[in-house]
């Protein structure tokens, strides 16, 4: 079997991909998947990355595919047998079949449908969401319009529109402060599409609103602000079911950081070990069967397959509030979602094999 991992990418989780196929590739079992590695440059371009590439954070320093290597033609090209390679100064050759593609991408241009819809076309099979649940997992104002109307508990939020926020700011200010601003409850403002927290702020005074929503403009026009919810972050991993079964949720995990981080931030995330991760959570057995059910349940509202990972709040009164879902959810070593479901009896390299198989069938 043929397995393509296509890394990097134009989001600003570039590094984040890398790392994620690093740890990917080196958990795949050779003896049965043959792996062609296809990077993606930050400016677009397709290209074979070179055979040493690092693909690891090392003394605090990120991967990144350059685009040194040989350009791919694209899309592929199902009547050559796929991906064609285009070299300067040599005739197109193609790179022949290839089974699966593991699109390890992270954020806009790779978990948003974009690269899923691309592989539709052609017909190649891939592991992960297709395009509608990816784009809608990758909108954060979407994904909690689906779930609030199939009855999922989500927190209070608002959204600004490109043009609202050019041409009604004074309004969409004082709508927005009506979030918790306005009693001294923070809130955080978040670009609707992006991931690995870009762009993010927590906001605790009015005046720092406006700053605050231009710097997730950074990353889209398209801005979301929450209530800050008071409560205790706990992830759960989410696997498609094998034999046509329903999807298997992981042990959840909850996530604590260390002092002088606001919330679980990018620097936390994965460049310090600001974060511990406890699994199971110490939590009663019936909340945890609870945030099991409820995480299936927010994967299928929104038709995902393959696998998700699905981030909650769990109040001090014990409700779980949605908060996210993330249809490539980061594979890093320091992941949380390879780490919950190795807590579940699935290893790395076994969940690496069932997300292969689950996409061939
Ligand atoms: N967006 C990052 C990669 C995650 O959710 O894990
Ligand atoms: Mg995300």
């Amino acid at each position: 079997t043929r397995v393509a991992v296509v890394f990097g990418g134009r989001s600003s989780e570039h590094a984040i991909s890398c790392v994620t196929a690093g740890a990917v590739m080196a958990a795949i079992d050779r003896d049965r998947y043959e792996v062609l590695p296809i990077g993606i440059a930050r400016d677009g371009r397709w290209v074979l990355p070179p055979a040493g590439i690092r693909l690891a954070i090392e003394d605090g320093r990120l991967p990144e595919v350059t685009g040194d290597g040989s350009a791919l033609a694209l899309p592929f090209d199902p009547a050559a047998g796929g991906l064609m390679v285009v070299e300067p100064g040599r005739v197109p050759s193609t790179l022949g079949d290839v089974d699966v593609v593991l699109p390890l991408l992270h954020g806009p241009y790779g978990e948003d449908g974009t690269i899923q819809g691309m592989l539709d076309l052609v017909g190649v099979r891939y592991v992960g969401a297709g395009v509608l649940a990816s784009a809608v997992g990758m909108d954060k104002g979407y994904m909690k319009l689906v779930w609030q109307a199939r009855g999922l508990p989500v927190g209070p939020y608002a959204l600004i529109g490109d043009r609202e926020w050019r041409r009604e700011r004074k309004r969409v200010v004082d709508e927005v402060k009506e979030l918790g601003l306005a009693d001294g409850r923070p809130v955080f403002v978040k670009p609707a599409r992006a991931g690995s927290s870009m762009g993010i702020t927590r906001v605790t005074t009015e005046d720092a609103l406006e700053a605050a929503v231009e710097a997730a403009r950074e990353h889209d026009p398209k801005v979301i602000v929450e209530a800050a919810v008071e409560g205790r972050e706990i992830e759960c991993g989410v696997l498609q079911g094998l034999d046509d079964g329903p999807p298997d949720a992981s042990l959840p995990a909850e996530v604590t950081m260390a002092g002088g981080h606001d919330f679980y931030d990018f620097e936390t995330k994965y460049l310090d070990s600001a974060t511990s991760m406890t699994i199971p959570p110490d939590l009663p057995p019936a909340a945890i069967e609870e945030v099991r059910r409820i995480a299936v349940q927010a994967f299928e509202a929104l038709d995902c397959e393959g696998l998700a990972r699905v981030d909650f709040f769990y109040t001090p009164e014990g409700r779980w509030i949605l908060n996210e879902i993330n249809t490539m959810p980061g594979c890093t070593p320091t992941s949380a979602f390879p780490k919950m479901w190795a807590a579940t009896g699935l290893d790395y390299p076994a969940m690496v094999d069932r997300l292969i198989q689950t996409a061939l069938h």
